[in-house]
């Protein structure tokens, strides 16, 4: 008993060890959400062996008809000659008396099913909870929104715009999967649980229609069916003021459930409503996507996103350039690194071939362990956010070797001192479904600060590099700079983000766009003011 109880527990050990989530965050990274596949594979193999079973189990049923009505036919066509036989007499005794009591009382269906539950229960820990699914849900809908993509094309796998009344490619997927009735459904139940209509209204009227055309045949693994579609969507209707589409779809309700008491309250209602005031005019209609707080930056910050890569010309300024940089240390004289300057407000620069496939690869595989969600700033505390979808990690140079040679070519490059604590470890992030980092400044704004603990002042600059190339989407954009950098693996990409009096360089306001195809990895370098005196001289100047 004691030795089972040891094996059990050493398993599940192993089982976090080999897949750290099990706290609900697969959606805020990709990796997560790959590893989940192998959880599924499992799950295929279950319902195989039971599917083999449940095959045998009919089969031995079906024998046992089979003989019966055999015997029925050949037999007993006339009662009186099989009765004759003593033998016959018996085994139909025996048959009436046990057989057929033993083949409609079998636990056999019970205990497969039971197997198969208990297969099922063994990988609990390691399925996606309903946060996973909603966060997955807000993913689709925030990259709905940041591309305007159209709901009815990503409902058959395709990524399209609308732009002058065609739809447009924004990206063609080398594997197109469409959504089901129930999928969209789902996704406009997220919203709707969230009274964010604007979104419920779109999901649910693709919902409504697939479900119409799928004939309303019942389907076990569904979670929805067309009736509840209908419902949640004619709420959706009424909330967003659509109050005759509110009454048609609430009347083809009735017609599914005609007894539907709450129903046809509402059908009353929305009647009433109509005639007190009659449908708005057509100039009036249209959805209005909920306000956010940073509204101000929004309209910007999607612009950059759908614009990969929208970057001041250098022909319009030139004072931006591309060089072969060594930063006159020798470690670089071989090797120069191709430098492009990107901006000279804030200074950005960008390194090209920064770092080579296997050191990234390095990195990545050194932080699979540690990745956890990442928090965001919030007060003197850490928190996390939705308006930052990304896994994390921290690595010490002691963690790889990797990691120290990297330190040492970010300080050749920038000629600052990126040792702890006057650089921060390196921070690598993988980012999740839809998975982004709205607007947001890398340098404290605040005293109370968690980028102060370190006790090394303010994050100077920031040294940004590319782990992973991505299809589309998750470029890095500068709001006010007005310029965005698309995912170009290998690079990395360098910014002060203060001026040289120790203030905050406003114009250093940056996001990480949603990443729409890909699995996209960075890794951060922070560094801090202390410890750079003598490598990047101060200034009262509040332009420089
Ligand atoms: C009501 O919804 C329908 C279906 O989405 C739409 O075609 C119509 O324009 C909407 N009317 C108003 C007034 O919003
Ligand atoms: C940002 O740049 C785009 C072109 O890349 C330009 O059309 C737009 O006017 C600029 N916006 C601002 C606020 O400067």
């Amino acid at each position: 008993m004691k030795y089972s109880t040891c094996v059990c527990f050493s398993w599940s050990l192993l089982t976090v060890a080999v897949i750290p989530v099990s706290l609900g965050e697969m959606y805020t990274s990709l990796l997560n959400v790959k590893q989940a596949i192998s959880v599924e594979r499992k799950l295929i193999d279950y319902l195989k062996t039971y599917i083999d079973h449940e095959s045998e189990r009919l089969e031995d049923v079906k024998r046992f008809y089979a003989k019966v009505s055999d015997l029925h036919t050949e037999l007993y066509k006339g009662p009186a000659t099989a009765m004759a036989n003593p033998l016959v007499a018996f085994t139909l005794i025996k048959r009436l008396h046990s057989e057929w009591l033993n083949v409609v009382h079998s636990n056999e269906a019970q205990e497969n099913t039971q197997a198969l539950r208990s297969s099922y229960e063994k990988e609990e820990a390691d399925l996606p909870k309903l946060e996973d699914l909603q966060g997955a849900a807000q993913g689709l809908m925030r990259l709905q929104d940041v591309y305007v993509l159209q709901v009815a094309s990503l409902v058959r796998g395709l990524f399209q715009r609308v732009t002058e009344g065609q739809p447009i490619d924004i990206y063609r997927p080398a594997v197109s999967v469409p959504l089901s009735g129930d999928d969209c459904f789902l996704v406009g139940k997220v919203a709707y649980e969230q009274q964010d209509y604007y979104h419920s209204v779109q999901w649910l009227e693709e919902s409504v229609h697939l479900f119409r055309g799928a004939g309303g045949e019942w389907i076990p693994e569904n979670a929805g069916t067309l009736e509840d579609a209908l419902d949640h969507l004619a709420f959706s209707h009424f909330k967003t003021g659509n109050i005759s589409y509110a009454l048609s779809i609430s009347q083809e309700l009735l017609h599914h459930d005609p007894m539907n008491g709450r129903v046809l309250q509402n059908v009353e209602k929305y009647e009433r409503l109509l005639v007190r005031s009659p449908p708005l005019s057509i100039t009036d209609h249209g959805l209005k996507r909920p306000t956010s707080n940073n509204l101000r930056t929004r309209d910007t910050y999607e612009t950059l996103c759908q614009t990969q890569g929208s970057q001041q010309m250098h022909f319009k300024n030139p004072r931006l350039f591309c060089d072969f940089f060594t930063n006159g240390n020798p470690g670089l004289l071989l090797l120069p690194v191709r430098r492009e300057v990107l901006s000279l407000q804030p200074y950005v620069v960008l390194y090209h071939n920064f770092i080579t496939d296997t050191e990234a690869e390095d990195i990545k595989t050194t932080a699979h362990a540690g990745l956890r969600r990442s928090v965001v700033a919030a007060g003197e505390k850490q928190a996390t956010a939705e308006y930052r979808i990304s896994k994390s990690a921290w690595l010490k140079d002691s963690a790889h070797s990797t990691v120290g040679k990297l330190d040492q070519k970010i300080s050749m490059l920038t000629g600052l001192n990126v040792k702890h604590p006057y650089g921060e470890y390196l921070q690598v992030v993988n980012y999740g479904i839809g998975g982004h980092y709205e607007p947001h400044f890398d340098h404290a704004t605040s005293p109370s600060s968690p980028v102060f603990k370190l006790k090394t002042g303010n994050r100077v600059a920031t040294f940004m590099i590319y782990l992973s190339s991505v299809e589309a989407g998750g470029s890095t954009a500068f709001i006010y700079a007005n310029f965005s950098i698309p995912v170009m693996k290998k690079a990395a990409i360098f910014w002060w983000n203060l001026h040289r009096n120790g203030q905050g360089n406003e114009d250093t306001l940056h996001a990480g766009c949603p990443v729409l195809i890909g699995d996209k990895w960075v890794a951060n370098k922070w560094i801090h003011e202390h410890g750079q005196e003598f490598l990047h001289r101060c200034s009262l100047n509040p332009e420089e």
